[in-house]
């Protein structure tokens, strides 16, 4: 079965080909980073309207990139939640669309289902059972996945996303739009121990997590730093970053072990955009190997969003039988461990 995918659900239009047998014939991804790094922050209504207008040429290119002539697609596949509603609705209208012109079966599918099979595009996938640490701009949970459709949310997050800690913390320190990366390399030449900002969560038993205090932390660290007329000099800013992520980092590492422990899984997979953390993905790795534990990340393209993951769940499902109905599907929120195995 080969599949058109389309992912619009924030600022990231996305299209990729999956082939069953092939694997990943393509995937072209436009990022709007750009059009939003003026106002700080991911503004909807902009978000809808460039998908709009670059949506369809992006089809066209992805298509041209595989040599896959129209009629040898058997389904399309999209992004039909959680996310921006508006841009959500834009690949869902075209999706289908596209899918009811061609005579084609056509699916939404769940975004975060997407981020957690994504390692499933690697030439050597994890086995299931795993224990799947999510963390992205919208997301931070910890779920034992069985196999496709079959998840069970043992740890979530109580306020902010792992991301959003990265993102609004790179914001009260004044770095550009979008945050979470821009702090990672300041963090890179910072002294992660110089700071000691709090775990949350760590000293309680369970596997959630909250990290709206963190941010919080730093902005009072900063605020002392300059009452007490210390200089905020790069190395001192440097310094922040790197404690600042230190503390996700090992708050992190430390509830996948214990995933881990309460699971009996010996697989641990890292997804989502903060899955592209140099230092998150060394720390899990040196942890894993400590532990017996095999830890796989996505390749880095597959960490953000992309249409790859959404193809490969598309492809899964439709070949196993589902198909949406002629409506368009598009909805802000949706409970993964909503989902059913096909
Ligand atoms: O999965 P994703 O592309 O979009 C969502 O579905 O949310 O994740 C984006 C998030 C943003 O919060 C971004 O700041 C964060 O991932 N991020 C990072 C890094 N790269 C992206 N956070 C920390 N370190 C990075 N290297
Ligand atoms: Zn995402």
């Amino acid at each position: 079965m080969r599949v058109l995918a389309i992912e619009t659900s924030c600022d990231e239009t996305a299209v990729a080909v999956y082939d069953s047998q092939r694997g990943l014939l393509a995937h072209q991804v436009h990022s709007q980073v750009a059009l939003h790094a003026a106002f700080g922050g991911v503004v909807p209504e902009l978000a809808s309207r460039d998908h709009v207008s670059k949506l369809l040429p992006l089809i066209e290119s992805t298509l041209n990139e595989t040599g896959t002539p129209q009629d040898e697609l058997d389904g399309v596949a999209y992004t039909a939640g959680p996310g921006l509603i508006g841009a959500l609705l834009v690949g869902a209208a075209v999706a289908r669309s596209y899918a009811f012109a061609r005579g084609l079966p056509a699916l939404g599918v769940h975004h975060l289902e997407g981020h957690l099979l994504a390692p499933m595009l690697e030439d050597d996938p994890p086995k299931y059972p795993f224990v799947a640490l999510l963390v992205s701009g919208g997301h931070t949970l910890l779920a034992q996945v069985e196999g496709l459709g079959r998840y069970q949310i043992v740890g979530s997050t109580l306020d902010d996303a792992a991301g959003e800690a990265f993102d609004k913390t790179a914001k009260a320190m004044g770095l550009p739009y979008p945050g979470g990366p821009a702090l990672a390399a300041m963090a890179e030449t910072g002294r992660p121990d110089r700071f000691d900002f709090p775990r949350p969560m760590l000293d309680r038993p369970g596997l959630d997590f909250s990290f709206s205090g963190l941010k919080t932390a730093v902005v009072t660290t900063l605020r002392q730093l300059q009452q007490e007329g210390a200089p905020l000099d790069e190395q001192t800013r440097a310094d922040v970053a790197s404690s600042f992520q230190e503390a996700v980092v090992e708050t992190l590492a430390a509830k996948c072990m214990r995933a881990l422990k309460h699971t009996g899984a010996k697989t641990l997979v890292v997804a989502g955009g903060v899955g592209a953390n140099r230092a998150l993905r060394a720390r899990l790795l040196s942890i894993g190997q400590r532990h017996g534990v095999t830890v796989r990340y996505p390749r880095l393209e597959f960490c953000t969003d992309n249409a790859a993951m959404i193809a490969y769940v598309g492809c899964q499902r439709l070949m196993a039988g589902e198909c949406d109905e002629l409506n368009i599907r598009a909805v802000a929120r949706w409970p993964i461990d909503s989902l059913l195995a096909p």
